[in-house]
């Protein structure tokens, strides 16, 4: 049997040469002080750019929106220009690339952040279990700020341009990163999101920052032009939510009639979150399942294959299997990235992954 991966997609706002996406993955190599992509990350995704979507790693839209060393921006002119060059390069491959939108919220640490700055949040709670990665090494996390109601106005205002400026920079469009317990999710879930204003005090409110900045990057660059990734019922970075089914249901059911380019949802937790939410969302879908082990061929076809989504995304084998879409066809064996050379550095565990016709 073909692998369904393999067929090519039509959606409506979306045409990709296979259903396999590359799911973003941050790979902290860019310049840790300017924020400027690693002068290989265009050489990394165009040999990628045999999938037929690429979502690249997370990209913040405001320097207090940064995690940890090596990670990109897209405010400034230098990055801009540092991202053209990377589109370039995988258009000239034939390949579709999506920026990834991430602002971290509290998962920052002053080591982090320009001046020394605290980490901002809906709510200042803090992470307890989890150290954070610095230049410093691993530290324990610092109580967030929570954010004033102009702060969160202010950054739904900054990832619209930093949309914007992806635009410029020659994307093909923008993912929203709504997963994983980073700022979006830690407006929608009870234990992060302990506001009185309208950004919380209710699921409506918990909802609003979502929706706000979903609708602002959409009016900026296009609705069509625009993905949201969300991880329902995803405890990862401490976040506990109460009620995942009527929030993700409230959330997709409020962007559905919107026209958006792709929902991209994180399966994992007890509630079954692509069979729950595909019957709600008529635009296209993207399935992926974050689990210890990498995600295998046969999971992701089966997700195809049983329709809960169009395209399914694909992570760590892509690392060290630049051309997995290749592989997967002709069943071939897959490399294991370097764990070591995962974060930071340069092309070593990169770039020098060969595809398998070098094998
Ligand atoms: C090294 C690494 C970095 C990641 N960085 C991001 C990121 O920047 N944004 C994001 O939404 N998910 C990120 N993820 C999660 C992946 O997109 C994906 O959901 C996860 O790896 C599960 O898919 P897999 O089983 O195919 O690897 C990262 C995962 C890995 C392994």
């Amino acid at each position: 049997m073909t692998s369904p991966l393999l067929a090519p997609y039509e959606g409506p706002h979306l045409r990709l040469r296979n259903r396999i996406a590359m799911a973003p993955m941050t790979r902290g190599r860019a310049d840790d002080v300017t924020g400027v992509p690693h002068p290989l990350t265009g050489e990394y995704y165009a040999q990628r750019a045999g999938a037929g979507l690429i979502v690249t790693e997370g990209i913040w839209p405001h320097p207090l929106g940064k995690g940890g060393p090596g990670i990109p921006g897209l405010v400034t002119r230098e990055q801009i220009a540092g991202w053209r060059a990377v589109t370039g390069a995988v258009h000239e491959a034939g390949g579709t690339i999506f920026a990834q939108l991430w602002h971290v919220g509290r998962m920052s640490h002053p080591l982090n952040l320009p001046g020394g700055a605290t980490p901002v949040a809906p709510s200042a709670v803090r992470i307890r279990s989890e150290g954070i990665h610095t230049n410093e090494g691993n530290v324990p996390h610092v109580t967030p700020r929570a954010m004033t109601t102009a702060e969160v106005e202010e950054t739904i205002a900054a990832f619209a341009v930093e949309a914007s400026n992806a635009v410029r920079a020659g994307f093909d469009g923008v993912e929203v990163h709504g997963a994983n317990g980073y700022l979006v999710q830690q407006f929608l879930a009870e234990n992060t999101n302990r506001r009185t204003d309208r950004f919380g005090g209710s699921r409506e409110g918990r909802l609003r920052f979502a929706l706000d900045v979903v609708r602002a990057v959409a009016d900026a660059v296009g609705p069509e032009r625009v993905g949201l990734r969300i991880s329902p019922d995803n405890p990862e970075n401490e976040i506990a939510e109460e009620d995942a089914r009527g929030t993700y249901r409230a959330l997709v059911d409020a962007l559905d009639p919107s026209g958006l380019a792709y929902l991209h949802v994180i399966e994992r937790g007890a509630y079954g979150a692509l069979a729950d939410l595909r019957p709600r969302w008529s635009g296209t879908l993207i399935g992926n399942f974050n689990g210890p082990e990498p995600t295998s061929q046969r999971a992701g076809e089966e997700v195809v294959a049983a329709g809960l989504a169009d395209v399914f995304s694909y992570g760590r084998l892509f690392i060290a299997n630049p051309d997995l879409p290749a592989r997967f066809a002709a069943s071939a064996p897959l490399a294991r990235p370097v764990e070591d050379l995962v974060y930071g550095g340069h092309a070593e565990g990169y770039v020098d992954y060969p595809p398998l016709a070098r094998v």
